[in-house]
């Protein structure tokens, strides 16, 4: 087992009506003014943002409101929501909704306190030294932010989308209540699902070998993430599906089912944010759509490791041949995808991708020629560029 720390900080208030606590729990945090972050419609529909409107008011917290955040959010809306924070002393950050507003909120927390342009943080040019301190209300179960050190964000000179992850931007306090997800279309309920277990496997395909407790949790997290979304396909309201799915976000993407590991790999992740920053998919359709082509091309790299995930987790009987177990596991996966509607190629995401475009993506993927990723298998641009071909 691999050396490591497991930090989260992050209070996880869940359950039913728990949105009515978010008054109290902002109390909790000594601040003076509020920034209320929401999307860009769900949470008016819903009458969630009332409630939380009237939390505040009942205790006592000054709030002003930036709506308006997108899928893929726009660093544009960051700088907006930074003006607006230094002109009205707002001091902590309250993001209603999924993980695209929490990280717009991550984001503007960072442009606040700290001097220059936010997006340097996202190049990797510079290290932020402080974030404002967050609070979320999670309306969609899926990119994990409400208790991850990350933020995502697309920079529409360019449309690049990048990351950037510090331990600042871990949120102090995140309201969970499953009946919230209820009112989500069933397509993004799907993507969320397979968000939450892409945040497992990139860190369960990895360089390691023995990490058995880790292997176990995730392997429980990924089974348990199949047989509820497929029951929140039947059935959307059913309250113990959603309350499974909505803990299995956290727990993908707090850190516990990378502890003891390398880090993994996070490859298709890198794959995926440049079909996001190019076509504006959703997150987890994108890593649907590459995962089984990038699986199938670094398989040889770690066959055991894939055999074991075959096994495991999608119940393949294994065979003697290795090889041939671990490419069961990779078609049991896909067709787990086509169970919840979701794509396994670029084309089934209703994308024509054209030649041109797919050399795009892999420069864009490979930073122009100055990065490789993944650590199952180093992958450069000419291992990016017949990824993205492989999906198309
Ligand atoms: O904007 P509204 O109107 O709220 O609509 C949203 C949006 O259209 C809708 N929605 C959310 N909750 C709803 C709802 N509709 C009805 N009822 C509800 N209860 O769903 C759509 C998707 O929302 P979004 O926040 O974009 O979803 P998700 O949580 O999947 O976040 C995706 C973003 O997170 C990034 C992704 O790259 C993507 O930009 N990621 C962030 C990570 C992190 N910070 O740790 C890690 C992930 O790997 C991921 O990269
Ligand atoms: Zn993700």
């Amino acid at each position: 087992m691999e050396n490591f720390n497991y930090y989260t900080p992050t209070k996880v208030v869940f359950g039913k009506n728990t949105q009515a606590l978010v008054g109290q729990l902002v109390k909790e945090q000594n601040c003076k003014k509020v920034l209320v972050h929401y999307g860009s419609g769900s949470v008016k529909k819903s009458g969630l943002l009332d409630a939380i409107y009237q939390s505040l008011d009942e205790a006592g917290i000054a709030y002003v409101s930036l709506g308006g955040v997108v899928p893929n959010p726009r660093l544009s809306l960051v700088y907006e929501g930074i003006e607006l924070c230094k002109k009205e002393n707002v001091d902590f950050i309250l993001a209603v909704g999924g993980g695209s507003v929490i990280d717009s909120g991550k984001a503007i927390g960072y442009g606040v306190v700290n001097e220059g342009d936010v997006w340097d943080f996202y190049e990797g040019k510079r290290t932020a030294t402080a974030c404002l301190p967050i609070g979320t209300v999670l309306t969609i179960a899926a990119a994990g932010s409400e208790m991850s050190d990350s933020s995502v964000i697309t920079n529409e000179k360019g449309w690049l989308k990048r990351g950037y992850s510090s331990e600042y931007s871990r949120p102090k306090f995140a309201i969970m209540n499953p009946e919230l997800t209820m009112t989500l279309p069933q397509y993004q309920t799907a993507s969320g699902c397979v968000d939450i277990m892409m945040h497992t496997m990139e860190r369960y395909f990895n360089q390691c070998d023995n990490m058995e407790l880790t292997d176990g949790i995730s392997e429980h997290l990924l089974r348990t993430v199949m047989k509820n979304a497929k029951i929140l396909m039947e059935d959307p309201n059913n309250y113990e599906a959603r309350a499974e799915i909505m803990w299995a976000g956290s727990l993908a993407h707090n850190g516990l089912t990378g502890c003891g590991t390398d880090g993994g790999d996070w490859s298709s992740h890198q794959l995926e944010h440049e079909l996001g920053g190019m076509f504006d998919v959703a997150h987890g359709a994108g890593l649907a759509a590459v995962w089984g082509s990038w699986a199938r091309y670094v398989m040889d790299a770690r066959p055991e490791r894939f055999a074991q995930f075959a096994v495991k987790v999608m119940e393949v009987q294994p065979t003697e041949d290795v090889s041939e177990t671990a490419l069961k596991g990779i078609v049991e996966m896909e067709e787990f995808y086509h169970a919840i509607h979701m794509p396994t190629s670029i084309h089934e995401m209703g994308i024509e991708i054209t030649e041109e475009q797919i050399e795009e993506l892999a420069e864009k993927c490979s930073n122009f020629s100055k990065r490789t990723i993944g650590c199952v298998k180093a992958l450069n641009k000419e291992d990016m560029y017949q990824i993205y071909k492989n999906a198309k």
